[in-house]
């Protein structure tokens, strides 16, 4: 497995490898790898040639107070399960490689963005999307693999592939979840013992959404209400949204009458965790 931590030394050897007719798959992540970028990782080494994962946490995405700076960080430890995982090269550059000083150019989208993270986290998506444009332009992989615990970032480069003409396949893999539901994440760290078992709330309110769904409700205002009073329950739990959309579009569904997305946002203590399912009709 390579380390390379430079947009041309990555660029000869991804160069070389398109002359070998290999297909590319790409993981993008901020590292300190858990058990839900492993899935990714598998998920691209079984049907790709070669596989790059990059390592980057992009300053870009992070609001003036958000954990930019204590966002936590192991690449000895992200290198031992790349190279468990069969991964082919690490790309982790630093942020001088990614941004020019005078670096001016950005990735904007309207409507998706504005809604359920992006109300409470304004160009977040804004450094995501300029981002991942960037690294798709640098890998210039055939697949690329997103976790659909960030459901609306996958929906949103969805979009921004299909609206930018950008040459790549977009994959979005299931949830990987603890024995006990909750979802897997960097940001877990963060949680004490009792916060750990308090943000069991989020994955067990979300599936009292699903029971109502399943048992035919379709007012929308009726699962947030449900989800949301048994998060209440939760005194270390304070929501920053319930919403159920379209799955696609991330318009408000009121009736639902296609393929939603219920998705939630809540902060335990100060760790902001996210979560959601996705129930076809
Ligand atoms: O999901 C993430 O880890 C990040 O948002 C991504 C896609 C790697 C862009 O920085």
């Amino acid at each position: 497995m390579q380390l390379v931590n430079t947009i041309n030394d990555l660029r000869q050897i991804v160069k070389q490898w398109k002359i070998d007719g290999l297909e590319i798959g790409f993981v993008p992540t901020m590292g300190y790898l858990h058990e839900g970028h492993q899935s990714l990782i598998k998920r691209a080494v079984s049907e790709n040639d070669r596989v790059v994962v990059s390592i980057f946490v992009n300053p870009m995405q992070f609001g003036p107070n958000e954990d930019l700076d204590s966002y936590p960080r192991d690449l000895d430890c992200d290198i031992d399960i790349c190279k468990q995982e069969s991964v082919d090269l690490i790309f982790h550059p630093q942020v001088s490689e990614m941004y020019f000083n005078d670096f001016s150019t950005l990735v904007d989208m309207s409507g998706l963005t504005d809604v359920l993270c992006g109300k409470s986290r304004p160009n977040h998506f804004r450094g995501v999307c300029t981002v991942v444009n960037k690294l798709f332009n640098i890998v210039d992989a055939d697949r690329a693999y997103f976790g659909q615990k960030d459901a609306q970032q996958l929906a949103i480069i969805k979009r921004m592939v299909r609206d930018l003409n950008i040459d790549i396949e977009i994959i979005g893999c299931p949830i990987v979840r603890e024995e006990d539901g909750l979802a897997k994440s960097s940001r877990n760290t963060y949680l004490n013992e009792k916060e750990r078992q308090a943000a069991l709330i989020l994955n067990r309110s979300l599936m009292i959404g699903q029971k109502l769904l399943s048992d035919g409700e379709r007012n929308a205002e009726k699962i947030i209400n449900a989800i949301s009073e048994n998060i209440n329950r939760e005194p270390l739990a304070k929501i920053d949204y319930v919403d159920v959309v379209d799955s696609l579009s991330l318009k408000k569904a009121n009736n639902i009458s296609s393929s939603c997305l219920v998705a939630v946002a809540v902060f335990i203590g100060k760790t902001r965790l996210i979560d959601n399912f996705i129930f076809e009709i």
